[in-house]
């Protein structure tokens, strides 16, 4: 019974350090080098190697080593191998670090100071309080979460949109495609943290950007094929959307002659809102093996019918 890790190998000799510290027991393989793959009941990958059956014969338990897993085709996973993506509480830090730095830099108008910088002009601009500011966050799951308790915190009016309906505290939630119109029309700057799957492809596009506030902003940090990129061109051009930041885009690496580049009301990261701990997912991870053992259910199992 071994433990096969395929994902960036400076991470996975973190991984290998703290398995044999917290799990000496747990052979830990490192792809490709590993010898005995028919002994490799749990895998922990980005992207799992093709013909995974073929491959990994007796495989249980796939750990998606990043929070989505839109970019593992599931169908090619065989049903008996559960599906696993990372739950744990690194990325959930990184993402509140992140869209924390946007919603402030977008809410004080960084934007605009920016350009002014650079034609050396000093001109303030009016702007409201944070309990003023009508932040909406899309996806209320354990990256919304953690984020909207932070924004919370820090004074925004808060509100939340996902497939289900949600209660928390101080926080308006709206669900489904009818309490996604409400939650847009009270929503100054949106932050998307929806999985990728079919319901949420392109689902930031003009329709939506149109029912925002007049001069909203967008922080997209979920994945790039939610949002329909010529559409948000044109918000900005239009003014219906003020500003933009985007973690992720359709095409990785964003290609050097991407309009998003060169655009003043675009800020563009390369896919580093947030990213796994090796210590908090080596943790999370042993103990969901000691969940599986246990035959007790996993956090973070994916529902594949759902897609996330
Ligand atoms: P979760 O699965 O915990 O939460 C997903 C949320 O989205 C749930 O609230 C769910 O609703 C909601 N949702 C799903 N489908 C729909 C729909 N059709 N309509 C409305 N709401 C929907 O995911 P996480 O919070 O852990 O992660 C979210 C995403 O963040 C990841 O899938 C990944 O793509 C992205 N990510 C990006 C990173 C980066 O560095 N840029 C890093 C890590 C993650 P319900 O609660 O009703 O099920
Ligand atoms: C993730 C990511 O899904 O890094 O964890 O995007």
């Amino acid at each position: 019974m071994s433990f096969l890790y395929k994902a960036d190998p400076v991470r996975g000799a973190e991984w290998a350090r703290l398995f044999a510290l917290h799990a000496p027991d747990i052979p830990f393989l490192m792809w490709p080098h590993a010898a005995d793959l028919s002994a490799v009941r749990y895998l922990a990958a980005w992207e799992p190697p093709s013909a995974i059956h073929d491959c990994l014969p007796n495989l249980e338990v796939l750990f998606c080593t990043g929070a989505g897993i839109d970019h593992i085709d599931l169908n090619a996973v065989p049903p008996s191998v559960a599906v696993v993506r990372m739950i744990e509480s690194g990325i959930a830090e990184g993402m509140v670090d992140y869209v924390t730095l946007a919603t402030l830099a977008l809410h004080r108008d960084f934007f605009t100071y920016v350009k002014q910088k650079q034609t050396h002009e000093w001109r303030a601009h009016a702007f409201p309080t944070a309990r003023r500011r009508r932040v909406g966050v899309m996806g209320l799951g354990v990256l919304g979460n953690a984020v909207l308790a932070r924004l919370l915190f820090m004074g925004f009016d808060c509100a939340g949109w996902s497939r289900s309906p949600h209660t928390l505290t101080d926080v308006p939630c709206y669900a489904g495609p009818d309490g996604l119109p409400r939650f847009l029309q009270r929503t100054d700057i949106l932050i998307c943290l929806l999985p990728l799957t079919p319901e949420t492809r392109g689902v930031l596009n003009s329709a939506l950007f149109e029912q925002l506030a007049d001069g909203a902003a967008l922080v997209n940090v979920a994945r790039g094929g939610h949002l329909v990129e010529a559409d948000l061109l044109a918000a900005l051009d239009s003014g219906k959307l003020s500003n933009a930041v985007v973690d992720v885009t359709a095409t990785e690496p964003l290609p050097t002659a991407h309009p998003f580049w060169e655009h003043p009301r675009i800020m563009v990261t390369p896919h580093i809102a947030s990213m796994t701990q090796p210590d908090s997912a080596v943790a999370a991870v042993l103990e969901n093996l000691r969940l599986h053992r246990e035959g007790h259910p996993m956090n973070g199992l994916v529902d594949r019918r759902r897609g996330y």
